[in-house]
């Protein structure tokens, strides 16, 4: 997610969950072709199995960007079929592509062409007033002969015209059921579901329709969440047995990036709502918000902001719930 899920989020993330995918920000075909690559494109080791999310509709562009992420080490190519800002429509990528699946299909041909690892697309139920019924058919059809391994859908038409992409985020409803009507009508193509998921609880419910769900905001703006991937998707341990714990581990990773010269906020600006909901959370937020601003805030501050979060039964009770 753009401006959310860029490599300190995603090193974060980890120590949360071992199994779950994690995604970069969209980064455009241009951005990788002539940008600063190795800023853009790097990411720790610990952060696998980490997908590249592309934007783009060339597919000769798309196919060298994929070719360098898969040689940065990335685990998985997804292509952006989603995004509904303006900008994103002026360069001809996002979700306008919906109305182009022909277009997509050889996008993610020539990417499948160029790299070994999985190609997936990430896409709406459809665009505006296309029928959601007919055109995901076709863009699945389409996608499925150009080989595409998986296709998350966000189950919710992106509004083209009429609505900011913040407003597309909560309008019109989801739609669930298109989503798992396209897994009956593909049962080969692995199909994961997107969009509202407000818990891991709620994304295991998910998972007797499709193969695979996707979390954003929840993710993001309760990351405390995550503890419960592991062992309710995948049946193995939390990684960690707290939120507080997570915080510990995270540590090391802070003090290594401080003394490359990131600036601690950069970081903690990720971990405002881990203790969303439990006692002292707000002061835990608030502590991090005015001390990790100011110039050569280190990791003092972060001892300084757990310090508000006294009750940990309280927290591993908000896991178990
Ligand atoms: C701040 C923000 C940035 C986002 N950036 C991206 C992006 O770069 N690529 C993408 O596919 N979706 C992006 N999205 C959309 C989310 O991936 C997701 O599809 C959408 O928020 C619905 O899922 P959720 O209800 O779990 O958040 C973004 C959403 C937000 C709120």
């Amino acid at each position: 997610m753009m401006e959310w899920t860029d490599r300190h989020c995603r090193f974060f993330h980890r120590l949360l969950t071992r199994r779950a995918q994690l995604y970069t920000e969209m980064i455009t075909t241009g951005a990788v072709l002539r940008g600063d690559r190795a800023r853009l494109l790097a990411f720790d080791p610990a952060e696998h199995p980490v997908a590249a999310q592309l934007g783009g509709s060339d597919p000769k562009a798309l196919a060298e960007s994929a070719r360098i992420c898969a040689d940065f080490g990335y685990d998985e190519i997804n292509l952006n079929v989603g995004c509904p800002s303006d900008r994103v429509r002026e360069g001809r990528f996002g979700a306008c592509l919906m109305a182009e699946p022909a277009l997509v299909g050889e996008c993610v041909a020539a990417m499948k062409a160029a790299v070994r690892i999985p190609v997936t697309v990430k896409c709406r139920i459809g665009i505006d007033s296309q029928d959601a019924e007919a055109s995901l058919d076709t863009l699945a059809r389409m996608l499925v002969t150009a080989g595409v391994d998986a296709l998350i859908v966000h189950a919710r038409k992106a509004w083209l015209d009429g609505l900011s992409p913040k407003e597309n985020r909560d309008i019109p409803p989801l739609d669930y059921d298109r989503v798992y009507r396209l897994k009956r009508a593909f049962p080969a193509l692995s199909i994961a579901i997107n969009g509202g998921i407000a818990s891991v609880e709620h994304a295991v419910t998910h998972l007797a329709h499709v193969d695979g769900a996707m979390m954003g905001r929840a993710a993001y703006q309760e990351p405390w969440r995550l503890l419960a991937v592991d062992p309710l998707i995948y049946g193995a341990p939390a990684p960690l047995p707290s939120p507080k714990a997570a915080i510990e581990a995270f540590l090391p990773y802070v003090e290594r990036e401080l003394a490359r010269g990131t600036r601690l906020h950069a970081m903690t600006r990720h971990i405002l709502g881990l203790f969303h909901g439990v006692p002292g959370a707000r002061a835990f937020r608030r502590h991090i918000a005015t001390e990790a601003v100011k110039t050569g805030a280190g990791i003092a501050v972060l001892r300084g902001a757990l310090g508000h979060v006294v009750d940990a039964r309280a927290e591993l009770a908000h896991i178990a719930a």
